[in-house]
């Protein structure tokens, strides 16, 4: 056994990961020191208190939260005026170059029944397309408008990164300049089982992306982030990939964030209704705060306002704009990690292939609107649902491609 495998037992045993043992051991001398290098890359102390933190503990008991509804600026209520200054506002700072787009793409489609990123998911509209090819669309559009193409930048995982950037290639980036397009890996994060142990597989520790709160450290370490700072680069469009109706690098949602100052601009819809498991955006003791519909209290999530109007109706669909020098200030802010509880194919220590029937294993996710904890304030425009809004999540029924069967997006 070769000193990098004892150590590698040793450092599980001390961590109380002694199982992986077992997996070093009946392994090829290579083999075994394949695994041990990746069990001595972990920082496996902060694996269990992860675990420990978010399982054991359970979840805290709701604390006495003064819970208030945010400023939001209705987008569709504002006049024809103010739309356009907001949009002229938006697209002479995007002529000027001061504008980037990061896509958060590190999903799968395997909800969809997709084998492949779920960018590459065709949806089945009138004219057939990607989720990848309308985002590129949308974005040349507002480039065209604005008479200056926008950088784009796209998070993949480390699962789906060659997947992606070869349907780039093999469509010919869909018309967009290619020296625009960089693509950029998010991390990932150990998967433990429900006791908290380590799996493996194919000789390596089981990881899964470490959620789209991974968008800040994942900017900086790629490189992207200098990138942007040096080519004058100050505010950046955020955005998930599963809206199907997503605007784009909107001009008015920019023309917004640079008129109110503030370093981080949300997008929001109103809820279907106060139950929809959804997410919304409050203030929480006077901070910006995003709660989860699994944390708001059944009273507040149904609380009206004089008009029948939702107070906290606002739900978030993943579009931000912020400011560069905020990307920058969050690249190595810790965000704290959600879990999930999963179904994680692993192998067994004599090497057999073992797929769960049932949730097996427990995935850590950071989340983007956590960073809202190191600003001040954030500012909130809600859109038209019915314009703005069809994430592409189900395989069918509601939220799912059937929705938009036959319709022409343009
Ligand atoms: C997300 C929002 C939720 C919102 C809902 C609206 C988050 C964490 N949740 O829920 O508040 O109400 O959309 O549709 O933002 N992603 C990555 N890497 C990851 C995980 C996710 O790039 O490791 C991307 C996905 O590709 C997706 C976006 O982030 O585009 C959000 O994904 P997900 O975490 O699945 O959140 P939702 O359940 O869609």
């Amino acid at each position: 056994m070769s000193e990098r495998v004892k150590l590698a037992a040793h450092t599980a045993a001390k961590y109380d990961q002694g199982h992986l043992d077992r997996f070093l051991k009946p392994y090829h001398k290579a083999e075994s020191d394949f695994l041990a290098r990746d069990i001595l890359s972990l920082d496996m102390g902060n694996i269990n208190k992860t675990y420990n933190s978010i399982i054991k503990a359970g979840k805290s008991e709701d604390a006495d939260f003064l819970l208030e509804p945010p400023e939001v600026m209705v987008k569709y209520e504002v006049s024809e005026a103010e739309l356009r200054e907001l949009s002229d506002t938006g697209s002479k700072f995007i002529a000027e170059g001061r504008f980037a787009a990061v896509t958060m793409a590190g999903g799968q489609g395997t909800r969809l029944g997709h084998d492949g990123p779920k960018g590459t998911f065709v949806l089945p509209l009138k004219e057939p397309r990607s989720l990848f090819q309308i985002q590129c669309e949308g974005l040349k559009r507002v480039g065209d408008m604005a008479g200056n193409q926008i950088p784009w930048f796209i998070m993949t995982s480390r699962g789906n990164h060659e997947a992606t950037v070869d349907f780039f290639r093999e469509n010919s980036y869909f018309g967009y300049d290619k020296n625009l397009v960089r693509f950029f890996s998010q991390n990932e994060v150990p998967v433990v089982d429900l006791n908290g142990k380590l799996l493996v597989r194919d000789n390596c520790i089981v990881r899964a992306p470490d959620g789209n709160g991974g968008i800040f450290a994942a900017l900086a370490s790629s490189g992207n982030l200098e990138i942007m700072e040096r080519s004058g680069v100050e505010k950046v469009f955020v955005c998930g990939i599963d809206n199907a109706l997503i605007r784009m690098a909107d001009p008015v949602f920019l023309g917004y964030a640079i008129r109110n100052g503030k370093q981080l601009t949300s997008k929001s819809v109103l809820k279907r209704s106060f139950d929809e498991k959804a997410g919304v955006f409050v203030r929480r003791n006077g901070k910006p705060y995003y709660i989860e519909y699994t944390e708001i209290p059944e009273d507040k999530a149904a609380a009206t306002d004089r008009n029948g109007n939702l107070l906290f109706g606002d739900i978030g669909i993943v579009a931000y704009v912020y400011d560069t020098a905020l990307l920058k200030n969050l690249a190595d802010k810790p965000l704290p990690y959600h879990s999930a509880i999963k179904k994680i194919p692993f192998c067994m220590p004599d090497g057999t292939l073992i797929e769960p029937d049932k949730p097996n294993a427990v995935k850590f996710e950071s989340f983007i609107f956590d960073s809202f904890d190191y600003v001040d304030d954030i500012a909130v425009m809600r859109a038209d649902r019915s314009e703005e809004f069809a994430p592409i999540k189900n395989r069918t029924g509601e939220d799912s491609p059937e929705v938009l069967a036959g319709r022409s997006l343009l």
